[in-house]
């Protein structure tokens, strides 16, 4: 099995793993970010997009959406629940766009997915690059610092006469850019259990490395990783929401 089953043979189980994310929720809070820090426009790119619940929610909100994804059969879906979406294969780490934009998006700590610091610092000036004067990059992440390697969740679902139980956790050694997000899907039907591990390399970095990461391109806001209401980041949450400002003059 590969390091990514659950984004290409099992993207399939994708929305049930996600059943319990409160989508519109996430995405409702990133449109009040851009009402408030924004240009008001109506351009819209979602990063790591996978099968498109945040798009669906945008187009909602009135925004001309486009979403970007590494995995065509994460983009397969996303056209499916989007028709009028506009869906492009590529790597958020290095991407260009015939036309910026007003507000990009990048939801459950997908800009991880970046790898390693140098990817990062790539996905964020191409990001940069794609936005319009005004525009917000609004994307969430987690500190390699509160990453507590003893911590999984689990839910399970009923779904087609099988029960489907998914875990997911974090693991980091300690030290160094790398961390990795495991997955973990049991479908069992009759007596029989199917079980698939998915492990992802991803970008371990703490909040003070990606602000200065960040700094010479955008103005940086950090907020509390709630989405029913704003609050500053209280500087000791493990798990934060970036409201990122273009610069004009990056330096
Ligand atoms: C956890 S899913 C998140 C999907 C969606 N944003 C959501 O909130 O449900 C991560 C997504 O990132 C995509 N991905 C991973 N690495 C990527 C990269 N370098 N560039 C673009 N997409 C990537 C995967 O294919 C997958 O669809």
């Amino acid at each position: 099995m590969s390091d990514n089953a659950l984004y290409t043979d099992l993207s399939g189980y994708y929305d049930l793993m996600c059943a319990d994310i409160n989508y519109q929720a996430q995405s409702n809070s990133a449109h009040r970010f851009h009402q408030i820090f924004g240009n008001g426009g109506k351009r819209h790119l979602d990063l790591a997009c996978g099968t498109g619940p945040h798009i669906q929610h945008f187009q909602y909100e009135g925004y001309e959406c486009s979403g970007l994804d590494i995995n065509q059969p994460m983009l397969d879906l996303a056209l499916q629940r989007c028709p009028d979406g506009l869906f492009t294969l590529g790597n958020m780490c290095d991407y260009t766009t015939a036309e910026p934009y007003d507000l990009i998006t990048c939801f459950l700590y997908s800009i991880h997915y970046s790898g390693d610091l140098k990817s990062l610092k790539n996905c964020i000036e191409s990001t940069h690059k794609a936005l319009k004067t005004g525009g917000v990059f609004c994307f969430n992440s987690v500190d390699k610092n509160h990453i507590d390697n003893n911590l999984s969740t689990k839910h399970s679902v009923d779904y087609e006469n099988s029960v489907f139980s998914f875990g997911s956790s974090w693991f980091y050694r300690g030290e160094g850019e790398k961390q990795t997000l495991k997955l973990s899907i049991d479908k069992t039907t009759l007596d029989q259990t199917q079980q698939w591990t998915d492990e992802h390399p991803m970008v371990a970095l703490s909040f003070t490395e990606l602000q200065n990461i960040l700094a010479p391109y955008f103005d940086v806001h950090v907020f509390e990783h709630e989405h029913d209401k704003i609050a500053a980041w209280d500087q000791l949450s493990g798990n934060a929401i970036f409201v990122c400002i273009k610069k004009e003059n990056a330096n």
